[in-house]
């Protein structure tokens, strides 16, 4: 392993890049595992501080997953699958298990900021890369505005619950949904930014707490929603067939997004090799556990056909077994902190993302300039907050926020090939976690990613479509230039 901050000598750079020379090349040109973990931490100005342990990187995990899907999405899948939703839990979570067991290996291996995109760096080359970082703006960055107006939904039904006062449509809803701005979605955004701000440290132990409390929430209401159980709901078991349960299975997939969460951790992480691999892999079965428990006590205590596609089935549920609103209104508060803690650690994410691609030259340095005395990439920060802020409060997302599921769903794909590619490109390399049964299990990981984004709505695939080709543009009118590779090279 090499020294934090050293330089790789030139004879460690085990896998020489193609020569320089042809577009084909030059798109295809790989960055040495060994310079990847050399840089870690460094910024323009600073280092990023490595302050984390193995269960600050499991509850940013879980900060990233536990949220709307299980507090909003729950309701819409049970229609479909009836009872049978834990199986599309299982289903779902298997999904994520297979990419989730890739991501241990190559954040083991390769623990930096970059995530997915820094893997595909090291094993298919920049354009890849490129495509995957774009991907993974979908995951986190459009996913975190999409999570944001959610966050203003619950505020909503809180301040109902308690103050009798729900904030106006003018000012709770973007221009096209009959609003003017969201303002509830633009307030999460700054709000996490602040944290942000504070510190990673800082921000992990936010989380930390944030965390504690949506799980105590799920599990109050599995305790008092259990009283209203009766055997006869879970019959018949599977209503609409085997179809329904998988279609099911492809919407829930959103709850598991975010358990890749702690990769992006890696140049923060005290001990990456050895707890980015377990934070991972801990995370998905608390996860699991969790979902598959709050859906089988929901569909026991309410009638399969009384879930409406309504967002607050959790909160009804409660309402209907205590007969005493107050129940409800403890929901709704944990649900407000659950998300917001889903908006805290998926912005992380996306700062840290950038953080590592700006390194590389393939997005403007002023993502990488790290404050000195904080130890944060400062103005990423506030772009990024800024950005997604915007995009939350004053445009109706729509299309663009169910393109989160397929763009992530492409970058877990690449990453189960990654982990292929780099057992071929350098199986002498240290691994703290292997993947079972490889080259099977990241080629089962690789189906099912694209069979669920099989699944996906034929608009939503055109969507993806626009996305990418605007990401190619900016690859070929900036990066390709300006990669810290190229400008090796001249
Ligand atoms: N998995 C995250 C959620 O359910 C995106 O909110």
């Amino acid at each position: 392993m090499l020294e934090h901050g050293a330089a790789p000598p030139a004879s460690q750079q085990a896998e020489p890049n193609p020569p320089v020379g042809g577009l084909g090349a030059r798109l295809m040109r790989r960055k040495p595992v060994e310079r990847l973990v050399a840089e870690g931490g460094r910024g323009e100005g600073g280092s990023l501080r490595r302050s984390m342990g193995m269960w600050q990187l499991t509850m940013i995990s879980i900060g990233a997953t536990l949220g709307t899907g299980i507090f909003v999405v729950l309701g819409e899948a049970v229609p479909d699958a009836g009872p049978a939703v834990v199986v599309s839990f299982v289903i779902a979570g298997l999904t994520a298990l297979f990419s989730a067991l890739s991501y241990a290996e190559l954040a083991g291996t390769i623990p930096v900021s970059g995530s997915s995109y820094s893997y595909a760096y090291a094993t298919m080359g920049e354009l890849i890369a490129w495509v995957c970082g774009w991907c993974l703006i979908l995951e986190y960055g459009v996913s975190v505005a999409a999570v944001a107006v959610g966050w203003g939904e619950y505020l909503n039904e809180l301040l109902d619950g308690t103050l009798g006062f729900t904030i106006p449509d003018a000012l709770a809803a973007p221009p096209g949904d009959g609003g003017i701005f969201n303002l509830p979605a633009l307030l999460v955004v700054l709000l996490a930014m602040a944290f942000l701000l504070g510190g990673a440290k800082e921000s992990a132990r936010a989380n930390t707490v944030m965390v504690a409390v949506k799980i105590a929430a799920l599990i109050l209401f599995c305790a008092v929603a259990f009283t209203g159980i009766r055997a006869g709901n879970y019959t018949p078991f599977m209503p609409l067939g085997m179809a329904g349960v998988s279609a099911a299975g492809a919407t829930l997939f959103f709850s598991y997004i975010g358990f890749d969460a702690a990769s992006t951790a890696g140049e923060e992480a005290k001990n990456p090799q050895r707890d980015l691999p377990r934070a991972i892999m801990l995370s998905l079965i608390i996860v699991t556990a969790l979902y598959c428990l709050v859906a089988a006590v929901a569909v026991g205590a309410l009638p399969w056909k009384k879930f409406s596609g309504s967002e607050a089935a959790l909160a009804s549920i409660m309402k209907d077994v205590t007969g005493q609103d107050v129940w409800a209104v403890l929901l709704a508060a944990g649900a407000v902190v659950a998300i917001a803690s889903v908006v805290l650690t998926v912005l992380y994410g996306q700062t840290r993302i950038l953080f590592a691609m700006s390194r590389d030259g393939l997005v403007p340095k002023v993502f990488s300039t790290v404050h000195a005395r904080t130890g944060v990439p400062r103005a990423n920060t506030v772009i990024v907050s800024l950005f997604c802020g915007v995009l939350a409060a004053a445009i109706p997302l729509g299309q663009l926020a169910d393109a989160t599921s397929i763009g992530t769903l492409f970058a877990f794909a690449l990453v189960n090939i990654a982990v292929i590619v780099l057992r071929r490109t350098r199986p002498e390399m240290p691994r703290t976690f292997r993947v079972p049964l490889s080259p099977l299990f990241p080629v089962i990981g690789f189906a099912l990613c694209l069979w669920m984004m099989g699944s996906l709505q034929f608009v939503t695939w055109v969507v993806f479509g626009c996305w990418m080709a605007v990401g190619l543009v900016l690859y070929f009118a900036y990066g390709l230039r300006r990669s810290r590779l190229a400008t090796a090279e001249k």
